[in-house]
């Protein structure tokens, strides 16, 4: 265990390099060093392994982040690797689809209970936008319900206050409504809603079969059902929270988790819905076939499956949720801190209304950092 805050010289360097070149430096808002306490936590990472990260000024530390998100087996996880190694001697991308498109679809196909047709693509956002575009189609309506976060273009964003740039009439056709909540959800059914996107579940369980009551008022107004499965697909269950819950939306999103860290996603869905892709809707993208990073999903998945990571999640994350709540109660820390969510994502709270969040949260890190664990 380290007493002292690590060295982060090399890691500040780069920091003033970029902060001259780039606007914002980071690429991933939750990486960027807003997200962590600065002057204390390492800035740059260098490699990882398993469940620890290098930074580039050599210290080490236990990631609680894992990519946030991505890294579901572990940093370098060598048959994932060795997929990836093995695919880049015979090439990354080319002229023609690879047969790997097609494994990775027959792998869903089994494993994802709504996914009778499937499309593949690089990045969250654009599989949100995909099963918008293509619900809109469907339905012949224009307007979105929208619950949770579903990544950075204009229909989405347009709701939240970081909104410049997007124009007025894009953003009066996106509604929120509000999680555990059927009155909000009724609100917004009307005769041109095509659909709702929702997180199946983030920090909050549903209550009262929430998502079963969704989709039955979605059945009963014609409007679409999208899970948003980013965080719970290949982590709650394989299938994700289609499957935990029993619950089979219209059309679910998925990314993250399932190739250990490269970069792809996938939309999954009805049959009847998806077959517009190949007339009237248009979602082509120049990397959407590259080969390395399908590689690395099927080896993902074939391990997920082969030693029921979602279990190991559960049961770790279980673990964890129960010894934090343990500490809470030998402190009498109660009114202050607790832990909610589920095992495989759970979120510490800081509940005391005298106390800054903030800044409880900044001094954790800070303690953590010092202890050699690095936490978010
Ligand atoms: C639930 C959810 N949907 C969509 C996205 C967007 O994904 P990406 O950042 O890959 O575009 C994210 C990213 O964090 C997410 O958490």
């Amino acid at each position: 265990m380290r007493a002292e805050f690590p060295k982060i010289e090399k890691s500040l360097e780069l920091y003033h390099r970029a902060k001259k070149l780039m606007h914002p430096i980071t690429q991933t808002l939750a990486k960027g060093p807003g997200q962590f306490t600065f002057g204390v936590s390492p800035i740059y990472v260098e490699s990882a392994k398993g469940a620890r990260i290098t930074d580039v000024d050599g210290n080490e530390y236990l990631d609680y982040c894992m990519g946030i998100g991505p890294i579901s087996l572990g940093y370098a996880y060598d048959k994932v690797d060795n997929a990836i190694k093995e695919q880049l001697e015979k090439g990354i991308t080319f002229s023609l689809m690879h047969r790997l498109e097609l494994e990775v679809a027959e792998k869903l196909h089994e494993i994802i209970p709504n996914a009778e047709s499937i499309r593949i693509s690089k990045q969250g956002a654009d599989v949100c936008s995909a099963a918008v575009r293509i619900a809109r189609a469907f339905t012949k309506r224009k307007k979105v319900a929208v619950c949770g976060y579903h990544g950075w273009h204009d229909w989405y964003i347009g709701t939240t206050t970081r909104d410049a740039g997007i124009p007025r009439e894009i953003k009066e056709l996106t509604t929120t409504i509000k999680y555990n909540d059927l009155d909000s959800v009724k609100m917004a059914m009307d005769a041109d809603l095509a659909c709702v996107i929702i997180e199946p579940v983030v920090f909050e369980e549903p209550n009262n079969n929430f998502l079963h009551h969704l989709q039955e008022l979605c059945q009963a107004n014609g409007t679409l059902l999208i899970f948003d499965e980013m965080w719970t697909g290949f982590r709650l269950a394989l299938g994700g929270a289609q499957e935990y819950f029993g619950v089979k939306p219209d059309l679910a999103v998925y990314s993250k988790a399932c190739a250990n860290g490269m970069p792809i996603a996938f939309l999954t869905g009805r049959d009847d819905v998806m077959s517009l892709f190949e007339t009237d809707v248009f979602y082509f993208t120049t990397f959407g076939g590259e080969a390395l990073s399908l590689a690395a999903t099927l080896a993902t998945i074939e391990e997920m499956k082969e030693k029921n990571v979602p279990k190991y999640l559960n049961d770790l994350g279980a673990s964890l949720m129960n010894k934090f709540k343990e500490l809470i109660g030998k402190h009498k820390l109660e009114s202050y801190i607790s832990i909610s969510g589920y095992p495989c994502r759970s979120i510490v709270n800081f509940i005391h209304p005298a106390i800054d969040a903030l800044v409880a949260k900044t001094y954790l890190q800070q303690e953590l950092i010092k202890r050699g664990i690095y936490f978010s």
